[in-house]
């Protein structure tokens, strides 16, 4: 089986709003409904775990009752990222051989047909894949001081984007090993020699972190609203 997990208990300080950003409105919506909504209208999908910080108040806030019991809430975040990844993976009701799709909150714009390349490209893999773009832009490595100290050649450079697909057993032993700053799963993977495989992403399923990412945001859902 496969299921997704969300974390989202961070504090989304980047933003510089009073309320964590996966609250912050998006065409009328918290943004972390817009994930939820793609995740849960995914087949492939049987259920998605949605793990909150502990103190969360907002969650209750609105109605979750749509999508009936495709969606579990589970309160229990932890400090970083990959605390709350861990705590929900324990927390869920999945086999040490389920697949589980980690997806930030904070990627409102994740569209079914990446949803569906990730899942035809990492079922037949030993260890899993993630959903990446090939760097695009010129890269620069700065000296500490804001001037250029070298370019950094960007051929087989990737962007890692969200959902990362592991099994869960394996998953969890390699997050355990990873250092708590640890922001991704599939760094976790390579830390014990593992390569997961790359699954062509989408440019608009970027991470929503600095305020003016809003507005981006919206244009794209928007967009798609419209077709
Ligand atoms: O802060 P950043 O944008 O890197 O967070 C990525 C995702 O991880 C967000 O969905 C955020 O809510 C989540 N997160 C979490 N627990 C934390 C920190 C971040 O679930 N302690």
């Amino acid at each position: 089986m496969k299921f997704a997990l969300v974390p989202a208990a961070g504090s989304g300080s980047r933003m510089g709003t009073s309320i964590p950003k996966q609250y912050a409105m998006l065409c009328g919506e918290p943004m972390i409904r817009h994930s939820i909504e793609t995740l849960c209208g995914f087949s492939a999908i049987s259920r998605v775990y949605v793990v909150l910080a502990e103190n969360d108040v907002r969650w209750k806030e609105y109605d979750w009752s749509a999508f009936g019991d495709r969606l579990v809430a589970l309160n229990c975040g932890g400090k970083t990222r990959l605390n709350s990844v861990m705590n929900g993976l324990r927390a869920m009701d999945a086999g040490d051989d389920d697949w589980v799709l980690v997806h930030d909150a904070a990627r409102p714009c994740i569209d079914h047909e990446s949803l569906q390349r990730l899942i035809e490209g990492t079922e037949n893999e030993a260890i899993g894949g993630i959903l990446a773009l090939p760097v695009a832009d010129t890269l620069k490595r700065e000296d500490g001081k804001g001037r250029i100290a070298e370019t950094v050649p960007r051929a087989k450079l990737w962007q890692a984007q969200t959902p990362q697909m592991f099994r869960k057993g394996r998953l969890l032993d390699a997050l355990s090993k990873a250092p708590a700053d640890q922001t991704d799963e599939a760094g976790a993977m390579e830390a014990l020699g593992y390569s997961p495989r790359l699954i062509l992403g989408d440019p608009g399923n970027f991470k929503v972190t600095y305020p003016g990412d809003m507005m981006l945001a919206e244009m794209i859902l928007k967009g798609r609203m419209g077709k």
